[in-house]
């Protein structure tokens, strides 16, 4: 008889082969974390060159220390959903906190970005409405959209002539349009050509959300996000973000001047049907989200590192992303390759992620590195150093 797991087989063989390129590829364990960008991997210290600690907050000392407060204070969990018991003081400050930041009427927390995303998606818009997403688009947005039941179509990406054809020929149709795009990509790192995009969607009367989970914190003058830097942040109706990354924690967050966003905690099923963050979790996001205007020097840093790895990477004739950021993807045509150069980097003691389709566009294997503003600059070099010893 079949098991339950012979539907896997296919994984099953994709792993088999995944192990012979690089052995340990399935093992990594972060065994000590000895700060932000350097932890202790499979007995070995190592720089962390592929986080998304962009900031380096998840070190950062009055975070942790309001994280250490909150739980004395209030325990380790809420142990519920924020429309029973789940609702503490700290999220509804941090919800007013966030609106305040984005200079936006209404803000809701979620428990990551990844159910913000399935929770706004799969309640602004549903059966019968229109979905227009860039199809590099992150999973969680994929997922958002299954789960709501609006008609989905796909853009290429970055690609406004595509997205004006696609909301010409919906006009016809006369629903409801949300277009979603994000502010930098997650595996490439490029930005959304995000001015034009509100153009368009003003054009045809659609709407647009931007998942800002990559450029918060690190895009923009107080670091708001792509549509903070291209100054059509009242063209936005929707920011969705992550506190996984700039923010150093974990938890999601919509903020939108729509007087009608609550609503979505009544009819989001993402955010009625699972546990509130924790009160250490708030605390470090509330300190965090204070630490992003308040140091724009962080942003300045980071900028320096990610535009010197980007250089670097280029003058070794690697096929690097569209432009400098702090993401920087090498891709490779070739599995093997993206192997060898990923277990060259961990040999000498830097760790990035190694990205293999289909989670990668146009099915290339990626090496995404991701610089912070708590690289040092030995740090930096020393990265830079071992992408030219591991290509040899
Ligand atoms: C663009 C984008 N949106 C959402 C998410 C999900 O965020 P979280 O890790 O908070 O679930 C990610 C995570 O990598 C992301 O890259």
């Amino acid at each position: 008889m079949m098991t339950i797991f012979d539907k896997f087989q296919p994984l099953a063989e994709a792993r088999r082969e995944l192990e012979q390129g690089a052995s340990n590829f399935f093992n990594v364990v972060m065994e000590e974390i000895i700060s932000g960008t350097e932890a202790v991997v499979n007995g070995r210290r190592m720089i962390l060159a592929g986080s998304n600690n962009y900031l380096g907050l998840s070190f950062d000392s009055d975070c942790i220390e309001a994280a250490c407060q909150a739980a004395r204070r209030e325990g380790t969990g809420t142990t519920g959903s924020r429309m029973a018991n789940g609702t503490f003081s700290g999220h509804v400050a941090l919800e007013k906190e966030l609106a305040e930041y984005f200079g936006r009427q209404r803000a809701i927390v979620f428990s990551t970005g990844y159910i913000a995303n399935l929770a706004i998606l799969s309640t602004v818009v549903g059966p019968g409405e229109v979905i227009l997403l860039d199809a590099d688009c992150h999973a969680s947005i994929y997922d958002g959209c299954r789960l709501g039941g609006a008609d989905v179509i796909r853009f290429r990406h970055n690609d406004v002539e595509d997205l004006e054809k696609r909301l010409r020929r919906l006009k016809k149709r006369d629903t409801n349009v949300l277009v979603v795009v994000e502010g930098l990509y997650s595996m490439l790192g490029d930005r959304a050509p995000l001015a034009d995009i509100v153009a368009l969607k003003q054009k045809y009367d659609a709407y647009l959300m931007v998942d800002e989970a990559h450029s918060l914190g690190v895009l923009g003058e107080n670091g708001r996000g792509l549509a903070e830097e291209a100054d059509v942040e009242d063209g936005v109706d929707f920011v969705v973000g992550t506190f996984s990354k700039s923010l150093g924690a974990i938890g999601g967050f919509c903020v939108s001047n729509h007087p009608e966003l609550d609503l979505v905690r009544y009819a989001s099923r993402p955010y009625v049907f699972t546990a509130s963050s924790s009160p250490s979790i708030i605390a470090s996001t509330r300190q965090a989200l204070k630490i992003l205007s308040a140091r724009p020097e962080l942003r300045r840093q980071i900028w320096e590192n990610a535009d010197l790895l980007y250089q670097h990477l280029q003058g070794l004739n690697l096929n690097v992303g569209p432009e400098a950021s702090p993401i920087a993807a090498v891709r490779f045509e070739n599995k093997a390759e993206a192997f060898a150069l990923w277990s060259g980097l961990l040999e000498r003691g830097v760790y990035v992620n190694l990205v293999l389709p289909p989670a990668t566009p146009d099915g290339n294997s990626l090496l995404r590195s991701s610089v912070s503003a708590a690289h040092t600059q030995e740090q930096m070099a020393h990265i830079c150093k071992s992408f030219t010893e591991a290509i040899g």
